[in-house]
């Protein structure tokens, strides 16, 4: 089938390379030429594990292509993918930013020609498909379209997997017709049994929002167990396992940490907080997690400066991970953006190090100091903070990193050590919820 994909982001490009490598031929269209420029010379724009040899392989076998030309290639597509952003609205409101949405629906209209399923594959409030539909219809009355409501599930750094093996693919749709154009579309993992929920465009349209609102909720959650724990003495990992292994509840998402950040959470719960509140009805639980998690991220601040005996004056932080988790370049509301600030405002002195969020990092920090691994970082190190939990971190040498330091405390936000082990090689260790 021929797709289109409007949008060349983080969902654009992973879901055009998927859909490219599942047989069908996908055009990536993006007005951003700088970015199509780069991407026909080979080069990709972010760090998502195994993107780069997905999309080389089906530029090379003639399946995926780029364009910034709306005119060449939706007229020949029988689906067309929306997949640009949808950011927070800059009124700070929590509302999603559908600008983009509307101006791609109103660009496309004019160049429609045969039957097409027009997709929002974006994060959009309950309600956004149908009127995408009334700007089409508007700007072309005469096409031949259904808006289908189709959200997407990838966690950055494991995009690829959660594409081709999904817990579940959701179809919006009031047409028999678009639901069997999507079915087509996705027919290869129909085949190996990924289970299909097809259902009206309100419900997919929230079914998105309620996902990641209940992950946010089961986040939260343990973090405030966490608070319990460190209280009363007790063990939050021990917790979680034993919680977890109940069936009802599962063991995914119950990781006790400094609160969760990245391009979803948080943005998708202020959205659903807005959207429930605009039809006069509460979501008390995900409010309570939208302030645990801000909690969350400020009582790290707390729990640093006491482990530096209540000030963080002249001392020098190793900041490892910056990142919102591993795997990606991406610090959007990464727990290191709010944490170290209030640190580095009370005199600290930040020597950072990660994998690949440096870059970004150092436009946003310029005053910290950015240096090539985890032991340069603890350097006469005052006190050593893991923020993120990349592969990197898992094994340090710890004899190494204690005989850099000036002293030995280990503040591990994503409890990666065990206390007995880190207590053995010398350290003093704080971690999340192991009281
Ligand atoms: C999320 C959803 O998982 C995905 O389905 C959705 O479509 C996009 O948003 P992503 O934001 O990439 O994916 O990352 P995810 O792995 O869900 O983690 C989000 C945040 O929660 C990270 O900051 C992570 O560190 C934190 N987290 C996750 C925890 O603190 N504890 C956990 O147990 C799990």
């Amino acid at each position: 089938m021929n797709i289109t994909m409007i949008g060349t982001g983080y969902v654009g490009l992973v879901t055009g390379a998927c859909l490219a490598e599942l047989g069908h031929r996908v055009t990536c269209m993006d007005k951003d030429e700088g970015k199509i420029n780069r991407l026909l010379a080979g080069e990709i724009p972010i760090y998502e594990p195994g993107l780069d040899a997905l999309v080389a392989k089906n530029v090379n076998d003639g399946r995926l292509s780029f364009s910034t030309d709306l005119a060449s290639c939706i007229p020949d597509a029988r689906a067309v993918f929306i997949a640009v952003g949808t950011p927070s609205s800059r009124r700070g409101d929590g509302y999603a930013d559908l600008t983009y949405i509307y101006a791609a629906a109103k660009d496309l209209a004019p160049h429609l020609q045969n039957y097409t399923v027009v997709i929002d594959k974006s994060t959009v409030p309950v309600g956004t498909a149908r009127q995408v539909a009334r700007v089409i219809r508007q700007e072309n009355p005469q096409a031949d379209f259904e808006v289908v409501s189709n959200p997407e599930f990838l966690r950055e750094g494991a995009a690829i997997n959660d594409f081709m093996r999904p817990d579940r693919i959701v179809i919006g749709t009031d047409s028999e017709q678009a639901g069997q154009v999507m079915k087509e579309v996705y027919n290869p993992l129909y085949r190996i049994s990924v289970p299909f929920v097809i259902t009206g465009l309100e419900t997919a349209e929230l079914i998105k929002y309620a996902s990641n609102a209940f992950l946010s909720v089961k986040i939260s959650f343990i973090n405030e167990m966490a608070n319990i724990c460190e209280e009363v003495g007790a063990d939050v990992i021990d917790l979680a396992k034993a919680v977890g292994l109940d069936g009802r509840i599962g063991k995914k998402f119950l990781h006790a940490g400094p609160g969760y950040g990245g391009s979803c959470f948080p943005k998708d719960t202020l959205a659903l907080l807005r959207i429930a509140q605009e039809h006069g009805v509460a979501s008390r639980s995900v409010e309570a997690a939208v302030e645990i998690n801000a909690a969350q991220k400020a009582r790290m601040v707390k729990k640093i400066r006491d482990a530096l005996g209540g000030s963080v004056d002249g001392k020098t932080i190793a900041a490892l991970g910056l990142t919102f988790k591993p795997e990606t370049d991406d610090l959007r509301d990464a727990p290191a953006l709010t944490i170290l600030p209030p640190l580095f405002e009370k005199g600290a002195i930040i020597q950072a190090h990660d994998p690949q969020g440096m870059k970004e990092a150092s436009k946003i920090f310029p005053d910290f100091t950015y240096v090539k691994n985890a032991y340069e970082a603890c350097n006469n190190a005052d006190a050593v903070v893991l923020f993120t939990e990349w592969n990197q971190y898992r094994a340090l040498d710890l004899q190494d990193i204690k005989a850099r330091m000036k002293t030995p405390i280990f503040i591990d936000l994503r409890n990666v050590y065990s206390p007995e082990q880190m207590r053995q090689a010398g350290f003093t260790y704080v971690g999340v919820g192991r009281g």
